[in-house]
């Protein structure tokens, strides 16, 4: 991944230059268009741990989805072409990640993808299922602080799905989220991935 010293791919507004790319992804029975930048995670190319996370989602008809983290898109373009008939919240803190979600989701012709900043989504918007490959990298302290933030506002028996691997602490963020009153159950396993399955005790 090319980024300047300076940016993560978390970076609200990443100071290397924009360089747009578009990439075609096959996952499931989807041929799907991504588009990827600079200071965005993976750029366009489909992470290991996301494929594992589509390629098992369970998706419920209808509703409101939310993609935690939504980079250049992937899984919410995957979630609304998956699902036409659902409502799907992409979120995300980097700006560039934002316009480059909204990107790929035009290539698609997408029109059921809400793309936001975590403070544009209105406080009583609740989520039937959520997915996330979430942001390791800002450390354990923060990714808990987002976690305690988004998973309250799922449903009653809705659920959560995230893939973390095991070299970066897939067991023991399942030892906190039982610590915080969550049923954890592991949902699929390939290559090192674990997908969480995150559902309120
Ligand atoms: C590992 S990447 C996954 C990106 C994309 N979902 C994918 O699978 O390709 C995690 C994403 O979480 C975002 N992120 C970091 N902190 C966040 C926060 N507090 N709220 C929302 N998104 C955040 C990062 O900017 C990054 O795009």
């Amino acid at each position: 991944m090319t980024m300047s010293t300076s940016d993560h791919y978390f970076t609200s507004q990443p100071s290397s230059a924009s360089t747009p790319s578009t990439h075609e992804v096959k996952v499931r029975s989807l041929k799907m268009l991504l588009a990827g930048d600079r200071g965005v995670f993976n750029q366009g190319e489909l992470d290991w741990g996301t494929r594992v996370l589509i390629e098992n989602a369970d998706i419920p008809t209808g509703g409101t989805l939310l993609d935690l983290g939504c980079g250049g898109g992937a899984i919410a373009v995957a979630l609304a072409m998956l699902r036409p008939d659902a409502v799907v919240w992409a979120v995300d803190v980097n700006e560039r990640a934002l316009d480059t979600t909204r990107a790929s989701v035009a290539l698609n012709k997408l029109s059921n993808v809400r793309v936001a900043l975590p403070s544009e989504v209105p406080g009583d918007v609740r989520f039937d299922a959520m997915w996330s490959n979430p942001p390791i990298r800002v450390g354990k302290e923060a990714l808990h602080q987002l976690l305690n933030e988004w998973l309250p506002r799922l449903v009653p028996g809705g659920a959560a799905d995230l893939v973390v691997h095991k070299n970066l602490g897939s067991d023991s963020l399942a030892k906190w989220l039982v610590g915080e009153g969550y049923t954890v159950e592991r949902h699929a396993s390939k290559q090192g991935y674990r997908v969480l399955h995150v559902t309120r005790a």
